[in-house]
């Protein structure tokens, strides 16, 4: 599947086949503040494993997001990024609103995303900030630093 945007020179595409996961783990094991460290192994069971979503110019992708759901219930946007030289020109912001709208991706319960720094980008699409008095979770920040 292609989703051409408004913007016809940007595409996005859930074909796996078509990610460039060497660019993708250069950019999570080097250039992420959230993955420094993670191994090509866990890189490529992770895009395995989930829904990913490339975004290409002219063939090359320049931006990667991945949906981890049950396609049920509930989904979890990870690892979203625009390669540097690409950023400023709305893209992440039309590939999150090819995300929230994958027809997989309706009638979702609970739909998460985790940041430090880009809560208005997420709020412009319905994200809120959850509530620390019932979510939990088991997390190891730094599991990929040796
Ligand atoms: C965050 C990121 C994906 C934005 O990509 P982009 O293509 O440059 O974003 P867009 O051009 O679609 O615009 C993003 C909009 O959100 C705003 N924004 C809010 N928080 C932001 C943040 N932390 N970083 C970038 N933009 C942010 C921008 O100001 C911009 O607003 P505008 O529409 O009024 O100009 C990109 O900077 C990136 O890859 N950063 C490193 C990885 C990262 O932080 N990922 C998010 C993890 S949750």
């Amino acid at each position: 599947m292609i989703s051409t945007t408004n913007d016809s020179s940007f595409q996005v595409s859930t074909d796996r086949t078509r990610l460039d996961v060497p660019m993708i783990y250069r950019f999570l094991s080097e250039h992420s503040t959230w993955a420094v460290g993670i191994s090509l192994t866990v890189v490529e069971r992770s895009i395995d494993n989930s829904l990913c979503f490339g975004g290409y110019i002219d063939g090359r992708q320049v931006a990667f997001a991945r949906v981890v759901t049950d396609y049920a219930t509930t989904a979890a946007l990870e690892d979203l990024f625009v390669i540097p030289e690409f950023r400023g020109h709305g893209y992440a912001k039309q590939l999150i609103r090819i995300v929230i709208e994958h027809p997989s991706l309706q009638g979702l319960r609970r739909f998460t995303v985790n940041t430090t720094d880009a809560h208005s980008l997420f709020e412009r699409f319905g994200f809120k900030p959850s509530r620390p008095e019932t979510c939990m979770e088991r997390f190891q920040p730094k599991l990929y630093v040796s």
